[in-house]
């Protein structure tokens, strides 16, 4: 049958985002800048998380089970997994299961690596991210040519977490977190956990010396193309932008947290 022309569009199917608990936001709010007629899902995975310390099957599976059951109630037409530790696991999973594109964050090595002028540069991430043999190549194939500092820093995901609650982190012992880079004197630290961005303000007020990178700019730009044929004129004011979380707990302060920087909706989910 032919098409009528002067049918209006359908609504634009949402992206899905998810990640242990907040470290997604930093790339959430890159998303919508760079897409803002996209409607997008995010999932805060606080009933398995953190994620930095669960072995490369646990989250395997998890984030298997997690996006088929999210996709099952919401159809999403494109899945970022907004999280350093579960990408650089289960990309290939996800994309041979899931016909939608699949877009996920791994260390921003390279750049960090192409930057710097003292050929030192800082890895800060999850301990999971930092052993991971995908790291290592990472480093082999950019920054052979740079020292590497590798720092795992679980405390920092949940300063992240705390953040988004309202909480400042501690700066002396963020100071602590961050003074194997200052010993070092690397000029680029990269941020190898999505949590990490949300604390740069306070990173740069310590050492704003350093270039502290992270991947949310280029993955934002990474969805933006992928759905370019999409663009659609306007469109922006009705966009809806849905969080839940899992886990057994009612987390009202997050709820809070997350209507504040723009969600129409936040909601338990069980998965
Ligand atoms: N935000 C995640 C990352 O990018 C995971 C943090 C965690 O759950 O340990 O690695």
């Amino acid at each position: 049958m032919m098409a009528n022309a002067h049918e209006t569009k359908g609504p634009v199917a949402p992206a899905l985002i998810i990640d242990s608990g907040s470290g997604g936001l930093s790339i959430w709010g890159h998303i919508r800048r760079h897409t803002p007629w996209l409607p997008t899902l995010y999932l805060a995975d606080f009933g398995f998380y953190p994620y930095g310390d669960k072995s490369e099957q646990e989250i395997e599976t998890r984030v298997r089970h997690i996006v088929e059951q999210v996709c099952e109630c919401y159809p999403a037409q494109l899945i970022v997994v907004a999280c350093n530790t579960a990408s650089t696991v289960v990309l290939d999973h996800l994309r041979a299961r899931f016909q939608q594109p699949v877009v996920g964050v791994v260390p921003a090595i390279k750049t960090a690596a192409t930057h710097t002028k003292k050929q030192v540069i800082g890895l800060l991430a999850t301990q999971g991210t930092v052993r991971r043999a995908y790291t290592d190549e990472l480093i082999r194939d950019f920054a052979r040519h740079c020292q590497v500092i590798k720092v795992g820093a679980p405390d920092l995901v949940q300063w992240g977490e705390d953040w988004v609650r309202g909480r400042s982190p501690d700066m002396a012992r963020l100071r602590g977190v961050i003074q194997p880079f200052l010993e070092a004197e690397a000029d680029q630290v990269v941020l190898g956990c999505t949590h990490f961005p949300l604390l740069k303000p306070f990173l740069y007020q310590l050492a704003p010396d350093i270039n502290w990178v992270d991947s949310g700019e280029a993955i934002a730009r990474r969805v933006a193309y992928l759905l370019q044929a999409q663009q659609s004129e306007g469109g922006e004011e009705s966009t809806s932008h849905r969080a839940f979380y899992s886990g057994d707990k009612q987390d009202s302060e997050w709820e809070r947290g997350a209507m504040a920087l723009g969600f129409s909706s936040a909601e338990q989910i069980a998965l």
